[in-house]
C-alpha cells in the first residue's frame, strides 16, 4: 500500500479511536440479578406457549391386532424454573444457564381396536431435567444502543413419565414407548426459539434507550455508544457519547472529553459518570443558540430591593449619569462572551463565565441610550441533584470581578458599582438561571425507568451518579 492510502486509512480510523465518552454506565452484578428476574419471567410465559402436536397413529399389538391411537388436547398445566443464572463472562457477554426446569402437561387419550372397541381417558405427564443455555453477546446496535444476541441456544428435554388415567393396563406401554421421545423433540424445537424471542423482546426495550434525548427548544443531549460494550466479571461498561448538541445542527465544540473511569463501587445497580466534558458542551451549545443573555429591567427587582434600576440610584455613584439623564429608568443587558467553563473537583462544581453588562438609560420615547459596558468575571458554585430522570441544578454566586469596558458618561470608579450589581446578579440573574437548572436534563434512561436509592457526588472531572432502577 502506497503512503497516501495509509494516510487515508489512518484518517478513517483515528477519529473513531480518539472518541473518548463524555458519559459512561456501569451495570453491576446487582443490576444483572434485577435483569435476570424480570427476562426468566419473560421467558416463563414465552414457554407456557409451548404447543405440543397430537399424537396418532396404528400400532401393532399382539393378540389384539391393530390398535388406533390419539393423544390430543396436550396442555401445559404447570412450569417451573427453579435455577436459572446470568453469569457474566469477561470480554464476551452473558451466560444464561437454566438448569432442573419442569413442565407438567395433561391430555387426553383415545383407542380403536378390534373394529368396534373404543376406549378413552386422560394422562398426566412430567417432564422434568429440563436445561436451557445459551450464550448472549452484547453489541451496539446501528444507532448506538446496545443490543442482545443469542450465540448459542441448547435446550435439553430431560425425562418425561407419563400417568393415564382409565383404561386398560397393556395400553400404557403401548404409549409410554413413543410418547416420550414425541413429545422430547417437539418441546426441544420449540424452546430455543422462544428464548431468542424473549430476548428479542428485551430488544424491543433497549430499542427505547434515548440516544438523542430532547432537552428543550435550544437542545438536546445525544446518548449513544461510541465503544462496544465493555464485559468484565462484575460489571457491564457503556460509553455513551454524552454531548449537548444545538437542535439539528450537530457542530463540535473546539475541546474534547478527558478520559476517565468509574470507581468500582456495586452497591446500586446502575452507576452514571457525566463529565465536565458534556456539562461544558451545554454550555458551549446555549452559548452557540445566543440564549445566555439576559435583560433586566427594573420591574425584576424584588419590591423588597434597597436599589431600583434607574439614573438616581447609578447616579448616585456616577453622577455624570444623574445629571445627563435625569428622571429615567435604566435597563440592563447581560450576555456571555464566550461558553461558561464547567470545572467538577471533589464536592465541588464551579462554573466560570465572562459576560458584558451593558447599561442603557430609557428614554421616554423607549429608545435605549447606552450609559457604559461594564466587562464581568463571574464564579458561581453549582448544587447538582437528580430529580426524576432529570439531572438538576441550582448555582450560588461566588464572587465576580467587573471592569469598564466603554463608558458613554465619561470615567468613573467601576468598583462604586460593586453592590447594585451584586444585587441585581443575586436576585436577579441568578434566580433566573435556576428556573432553567431546576427543570434539570434529561440522563440516558430506557423505558419508563424509574431511579431510586440515588445518590450523586461531584468527583475529579465528572459527577457519579449511584442508582437502582425499577421498571414501571
Ligand atoms: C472549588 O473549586 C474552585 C476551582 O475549581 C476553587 O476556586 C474553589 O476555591 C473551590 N471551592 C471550595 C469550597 O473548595
Ligand atoms: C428619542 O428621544 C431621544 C432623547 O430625547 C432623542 O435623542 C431621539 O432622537 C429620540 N428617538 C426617536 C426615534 O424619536
Amino acid at each position: 500500500m502506497s503512503p497516501c492510502c495509509w494516510l487515508a486509512l489512518l484518517a478513517l480510523v483515528s477519529p473513531t479511536l480518539a472518541t473518548n465518552p463524555g458519559v459512561k454506565l456501569k451495570l453491576t452484578e446487582k443490576a444483572i440479578e434485577y435483569g435476570k428476574q424480570i427476562g426468566i419471567a419473560t421467558l416463563q410465559q414465552k414457554l407456557k406457549t409451548i404447543q405440543i402436536p397430537d399424537i396418532a397413529g396404528t400400532e401393532k399389538v399382539s393378540p389384539i391386532g391393530k390398535v388406533k391411537y390419539s393423544l390430543t388436547e396436550m396442555k401445559i398445566v404447570n412450569l417451573g424454573l427453579p435455577k436459572s443464572d446470568l453469569t457474566l463472562v469477561p470480554g464476551t457477554g452473558i451466560s444464561l444457564s437454566i438448569t432442573n426446569a419442569f413442565i407438567n402437561l395433561h391430555g387426553n387419550w383415545r383407542v380403536r381396536y378390534l373394529h368396534v372397541i373404543k376406549d378413552s381417558g386422560s394422562f398426566d405427564l412430567a417432564v422434568s431435567g429440563l436445561t436451557v443455555t445459551d450464550s448472549l453477546s452484547i453489541l451496539s446496535d446501528e444507532t448506538g444502543r446496545p443490543t442482545v444476541r443469542g450465540v448459542n441456544c441448547e435446550a435439553i428435554v430431560g425425562s418425561a413419565s407419563v400417568k393415564f388415567h382409565g383404561g386398560a393396563s397393556w395400553l400404557y406401554n403401548l404409549f409410554s414407548s413413543f410418547i416420550d421421545k414425541a413429545l422430547r423433540s417437539a418441546m426441544q424445537k420449540q424452546i430455543c426459539p422462544l428464548v431468542a424471542d424473549a430476548i428479542n423482546d428485551m430488544n424491543q426495550h433497549l430499542k427505547t434507550l434515548n440516544v438523542l434525548a430532547k432537552v428543550d427548544n435550544h437542545a438536546e443531549i445525544e446518548y449513544s455508544m461510541v465503544t462496544p460494550p465493555s464485559i468484565s466479571k462484575s460489571s457491564i461498561d457503556l460509553n455513551l457519547k454524552g454531548e449537548f448538541y444545538n437542535i439539528g445542527k450537530h457542530q463540535e465544540p473546539p475541546f474534547s472529553p478527558t478520559p476517565f473511569s468509574l470507581p468500582p463501587q456495586i452497591n446500586n445497580m446502575l452507576y452514571i459518570g457525566v463529565s465536565a466534558f458534556t456539562a461544558n458542551t451545554a454550555g458551549f451549545v446555549y452559548n452557540n443558540a445566543g440564549v445566555l443573555g439576559l435583560r433586566i429591567t427594573d420591574d425584576m427587582i424584588p419590591p423588597s430591593s434597597p436599589i431600583r434600576l434607574n439614573t438616581r440610584t447609578l447616579g448616585t455613584f456616577v453622577p455624570e449619569i444623574s445629571k445627563r439623564f435625569p428622571g429615567l429608568m435604566v435597563e440592563l443587558l447581560v450576555q456571555t462572551v464566550k461558553e461558561p467553563t464547567i470545572s467538577f473537583q471533589p464536592n465541588n462544581v464551579t462554573v466560570q463565565a465572562s459576560c458584558t453588562m451593558t447599561a442603557y438609560a430609557v428614554q421616554t420615547n423607549s429608545t435605549l441610550t447606552p450609559l457604559f459596558i461594564l466587562n464581568m468575571e463571574g464564579s458561581v458554585s453549582a448544587r447538582l441533584f437528580v430529580a426524576g430522570v432529570m439531572l438538576a441544578g441550582a448555582i450560588t454566586l461566588n464572587k465576580f470581578e467587573i471592569t469598564l469596558g466603554t463608558s458613554y458618561v465619561g470615567p468613573f470608579q467601576v468598583q462604586s458599582l460593586d453592590n447594585i450589581f451584586r444585587i441585581v446578579l443575586k436576585d436577579v440573574v441568578i434566580p433566573q438561571i435556576n428556573v432553567r437548572l431546576e427543570k434539570g436534563f434529561p440522563l440516558p434512561t430506557i423505558g419508563k425507568m424509574e431511579l431510586i436509592n440515588t445518590e450523586l457526588q461531584v468527583l475529579k472531572g465528572y459527577m457519579l451518579i449511584g442508582t437502582d432502577v425499577k421498571f414501571t
